[in-house]
């Protein structure tokens, strides 16, 4: 989960059934059952994995891993040496300090029962494993997880074209989730970049499930029950409001080629009516009457461009919203302070989140 963005997360996965959801430090724990587990990967927008732990153990160094791994599931069933598999690995245990180095302990353990069951073994995959594994080592014990999503949740198969600088797919549905922004009101990005705050809002407010295109690993689970999974799926796919007429979505973006690659990004999403994009700078395009919502992920120079010049586009973005948006509101993603204060407006709101491991905050400005 984007760091931030947990509670934001732990209330996505309430909503879709999960229980005794606790948001913690980039992650949320929770209890589902396999029909809840399959909606998350379905229908959650914030999470970049779903794990399912299936063990737990004491672990105090490499030969209570390896028992404990060999010990840890029916590997006759799961784990046919004809499956590929990958292990990643988070946190320590005494001699176990290096994750690396752990995810070849567990491999290790996994090939020497394969070899036991079969004289053969799985090979590694890390793009797309049949299985996934999961290993966190912390305070004496292990915890052997499988994730279901197999390649990483955010990539939800719309976006080609990156643009400069771009949001990750769940990080732009958490920000939106935060504005509360519910699809009856105008939304515009005036620096859209690659679209996808509007992509996302566009996919929240139709409810469209994130994950009807995306290849799960937890499809090759000794226990999938397909069944269940195409209930799952059709759920999922009746959610989306096709009645639903959205009012404008509107991205600008001053520069050309970028504001092809949102356009291309928007089609790929089967939103080419629902969302527009014009090439341009923002302060030459008007906006209707407020209420609205503009959303802005401007450029704040630790990856592109420079300081004193960014001041000025902060300038000119402040005078925009107060000359051309009265009435509107503002939410801002800024990764440095100096910057937003050219902005000339005061923030109501900040709410810290990690992009990419720079520290932001998602601001809030009611412009009067
Ligand atoms: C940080 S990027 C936005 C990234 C976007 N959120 C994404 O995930 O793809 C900022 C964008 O603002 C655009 N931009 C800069 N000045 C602008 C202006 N005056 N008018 C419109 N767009 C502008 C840049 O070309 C760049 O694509």
């Amino acid at each position: 989960m984007p760091q931030g963005l947990e509670a934001a997360g732990g209330e996505e996965l309430i909503a879709l059934g999960a229980h005794a959801v606790k948001p913690g430090r980039r992650a949320v724990s929770f209890e589902a059952d396999m029909a809840c587990l399959y909606r998350l990967h379905l229908q959650a927008r914030l999470p970049f994995h779903l794990l399912r732990q299936v063990a737990r153990f004491p672990c105090q160094g490499r030969e209570d891993l390896y028992e404990g791994i060999r010990q840890a599931l029916d590997w006759e069933r799961w784990l046919h040496p004809s499956m590929t598999f990958r292990v990643d690995v988070t946190g320590t245990a005494p001699g176990l300090n290096h994750s690396h180095f752990t995810a070849l302990q567990v491999k290790n353990a996994l090939v020497d029962a394969q070899r036991d069951l079969w004289g053969e073994r799985s090979s590694i995959d890390l793009a797309d494993p049949d299985l996934s594994l999961h290993l966190h080592l912390g305070h004496g014990e292990a915890q052997l997880s499988l994730d279901g999503s197999g390649s990483s949740l955010h990539r939800r198969g719309y976006r080609a074209a990156m643009g400069a600088a771009p949001l990750k797919e769940n990080l732009a549905a958490g920000l939106i989730r935060l504005t509360g922004w519910d699809g009856s009101q105008p939304i515009v990005d005036p620096c859209c970049g690659s679209g996808v705050l509007l992509i996302e809002a566009a996919l929240t407010a139709l409810q469209q499930a994130p994950g009807l295109k995306h290849h799960f690993a937890l499809e090759s689970w000794a226990d999938f029950q397909p069944e269940l999974w195409d209930k799952e799926v059709n759920r999922a796919r009746q959610r989306r409001r096709g009645d639903l007429t959205l009012p404008l979505l509107l991205g600008i973006e001053a520069n050309p080629t970028i504001a092809d690659q949102a356009r291309a990004n928007v089609a790929a999403a089967g939103l080419s009516g629902v969302i527009q994009i014009c090439t341009g700078r923002f302060s030459d395009q008007p906006l209707p009457d407020g209420p609205g919502v503009l959303v802005c992920n401007p450029p704040y120079g630790q990856r592109i461009g420079d300081e004193a010049e960014l001041k000025e586009l902060y300038r000119e973005l402040g005078n925009y919203a107060k000359t051309k948006a009265p009435g509107w509101r503002l939410w801002l993603l800024s990764g440095n302070r100096n910057l937003t204060g050219a902005l000339r407006l005061k923030a109501e709101q900040r709410i810290p989140v990690s992009n990419g491991g720079i520290d932001c905050r998602w601001l809030r400005y009611e412009i009067r």
